[in-house]
């Protein structure tokens, strides 16, 4: 944790217009500075900078905020990231533990620090051998040159060559002073004991180092360069203290601008893949590297962007590990896109055989939505048989069931019952089935079981019912900045009897949220909530100022996202002060709340109408009592409607 004193005072010595006139040209335009936007191409400038509000907006964007905001948009970091990044600037000294370390931490600590220190010295190493030697250019420069990589990116890359020699690099090593200790546990030598002068893990291998986010070597990553020879075609980097391979991307540290930029992040398999990319001018672009995709990995790439499109060989093991990425990238709340390369091609020999214009439109065209891309795979050779067809329809919706939040799922499984002319009514039962087996339901196995014969009962209807989520997401997203901003203001409210009383914005708007029993969508306002409801818990009001100093990333960077939204918005466009809020805050929070009830009880009665279909047959009893509970919700929706209906003609209602 960083203290609360040391982040104010990297606020109150960090400017603004320094930092961003690190990365962007500022001149002077009246009161603020203006440049040309980083986040997007553009020939006139759009993108202002304002040295007295110490905040930033770029209108080609609409993204804004503040200098922390800033340096987590276009250098990737996270909230805590970015703060060490300024304190570091401007030589703030940041305690990052309370206490001294111990001994063995101050072990662990230098070790770290040699560990990083011995895989710069072999990157140089290698790139020297490469571009140095004799040996490298015969045999590793030949070799990039066969692969068609042109010298720019091999050095982008800092691609390098591991001679022949069995000891060259760990002789190297020993000789300019480093340890034994940590050549072994580096991964980079071998000590056996029948060869004390130490054996390189690479020899005679073409050299991919691997970067953290910040452009760190970790590890290394090296090609065979004969295709005969029986071992292994890549050899990689052990885990070491500083390389878990699980939590690094290749490719993401080149790559992560162009990631943020365009807003989409391309996924292959390989490291060629990534770096033939490039040479055609396709930036944005991550490789797992050795192994499937994880948890980890998705969340660093979720940083940059949401969306994802996945790009692997069209053969088995390639089908194979895009399904497993898909429900992954589900699961972490991705939007995905997928595309299998035709004729055993792969991005690498893709991208080598087109112009990158060509590229660009084909990854763009040909890239499909998740549920297009399974139903072509699983339908290819199902034919006409009915139980391969039920078969790769529930595969699909498991696909769905990985999916966390309620109405992206109800929109996915809409997709899919238009898709294949089903009833939604049987693919949200497979999909309650297949939820309890995501979330590993011993029970789930016998429910599918007598839940079968529904699935086979695959009946063909005309969808009439629909429900859109997406007013709902903005409402929520209304009444959490709402808490945020405006948490700690006092409202005057009368109660039933008419009696007059004060309650904080907060507090309001968590009772209601509370009240009805209403799960927050997106996971990032759920977190937010949970920690308001502690504060209160405790007489605590937390709003914006708490969480800007609570080192959660996602919060932070929505945070970061929301600071001075508005008043920027109406500051920047017409060069006046925003309106003052003050004397609405009470009137907003009062019609947000009626908004967003309406809103809410129209997705619940859209979701009791669905179950009702489902007990017609078998449950009379719940079937009568859910067609009451759905007359009643009617009744509140109407009397709502009417209220809401009369808030959206008013004048004053502005942020529409
Ligand atoms: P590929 O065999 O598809 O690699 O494996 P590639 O990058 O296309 O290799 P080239 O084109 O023959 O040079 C995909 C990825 O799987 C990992 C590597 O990260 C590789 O880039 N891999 C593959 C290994 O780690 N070890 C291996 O033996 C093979
Ligand atoms: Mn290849």
């Amino acid at each position: 944790m960083i203290p609360k004193e040391t982040i104010d005072k990297i606020f109150s010595v960090a400017r603004i217009e320094e930092i961003i006139g690190e990365y962007v040209q500022l001149k002077r335009a009246g009161s603020n500075l203006k440049g040309l936007s980083p986040f997007q191409d553009e020939k006139s400038p759009s993108f202002i900078v304002s040295p007295s509000k110490q905040i930033w907006k770029d209108f080609s964007s609409g993204k804004g905020g503040t200098v922390i905001s800033f340096l987590m948009e276009l250098e990737g970091f996270t909230y805590p990231e970015a703060l060490r990044h300024l304190a570091k600037k401007y030589g703030i000294e940041v305690e990052e533990t309370h206490r001294e370390l111990t001994d063995e931490e101050k072990k662990q600590q230098t070790e770290r620090e040699l560990l990083y220190k011995i895989h710069e010295v072999a990157n140089n190493y290698f790139q020297d051998q490469l571009w140095d030697s004799e040996e490298g250019r015969l045999v590793g420069q030949a070799y990039f040159r066969e692969r068609e990589l042109k010298e720019d990116i091999i050095r982008k890359f800092q691609l390098g060559y591991s001679p022949e020699k069995k000891n060259a690099f760990t002789g190297y090593a020993l000789e300019k002073g480093y340890a034994k200790e940590i050549l072994e546990k580096s991964g980079l030598s071998i000590f056996p004991e029948n060869a004390p002068q130490g054996i390189d893990r690479f020899r005679e291998r073409v050299i991919f180092p691997i970067h953290s986010f910040s452009g760190r070597v970790l590890g290394f990553g090296a090609r065979i360069l004969k295709s005969n020879v029986k071992t292994a075609k890549y050899l990689n980097s052990p885990e070491t203290e500083i390389y878990h391979k699980s939590s690094v991307l290749y490719g993401l540290n080149q790559g992560k601008q162009a990631i943020s930029r365009k807003n989409i992040c391309l996924l292959v398999e390989g490291y060629m893949d990534v770096i033939s990319l490039h040479q055609s001018g396709i930036e944005n672009v991550v490789a797992s590297s050795g192994t499937s995709l994880t948890t980890e990995q998705i969340r660093l790439i979720k940083r940059l962007t949401e969306n994802v499109t996945i790009l692997f060989d069209g053969d088995k093991a390639g089908i194979k590990a895009s399904f497993r990425s898909i429900d992954m990238l589900l699961s972490e709340g991705m939007n995905i896109r997928v595309l299998l390369f035709p004729d055993g091609d792969d991005p690498d020999s893709f991208a080598r055989k087109h112009p990158q214009e060509y590229v660009e439109n084909f990854i763009a065209e040909q890239a499909r939505d998740f549920i297009d891309f399974k139903a072509d795979i699983l339908l290819r050779d199902a034919a006409d048989d009915p139980i391969r067809k039920a078969e790769a329809i529930r595969d699909i919706v498991k696909s769905v069931a990985f999916v966390d939040n309620v109405l992206k799922r109800e929109i996915y499984l809409k997709e899919v019952a238009a898709k294949f002319g089903l009833s939604e009514q049987s693919l949200f039962n497979e999909l309650n089935v297949q939820q309890q087996i995501v979330q590993g339901n011993q029970s789930a196995e016998k429910t599918r079981q007598e839940q079968q014969h529904v699935n086979t009962k695959l009946e063909v209807v005309q969808d009439k019912t629909s429900f859109s989520a997406e007013p709902l997401w903005e409402l929520e997203e209304k009444l959490v900045e709402l808490m945020l901003k405006y948490g700690d203001y006092i409202i005057s409210r009368k109660d039933a009897d008419n009696q007059p009383y004060e309650i904080t914005v907060v507090e309001e708007i968590a009772a209601y949220l509370q009240e009805d029993g209403y799960e927050m969508l997106s996971p990032v306002n759920r977190k937010i909530l949970d920690e308001i409801i502690l504060g209160l818990n405790q007489s605590e009001l937390r709003t914006e100022h708490f969480f800007v100093t609570f080192l959660d990333e996602e919060i932070a960077s929505k945070l970061a996202d929301n600071i001075q939204k508005n008043e920027l918005q109406n500051w920047a466009s017409r060069n006046i002060y925003p309106l003052k809020l003050g004397d609405r805050i009470s009137q907003e929070v009062e019609d947000d709340i009626c908004i967003h009830k309406s809103h809410y009880i129209e997705f619940l009665i859209f979701r009791l109408r669905k179950e009702l279909d489902e007990y017609r047959d078998t449950d009379e009893e719940k079937y009568f009592s859910t067609i009451l509970q759905i007359q009643k919700l009617e009744k509140i929706f109407r009397d709502i409607n009417a209220k809401v209906n009369r808030i959206l003609t008013k004048s004053h209602y502005y942020y529409r």
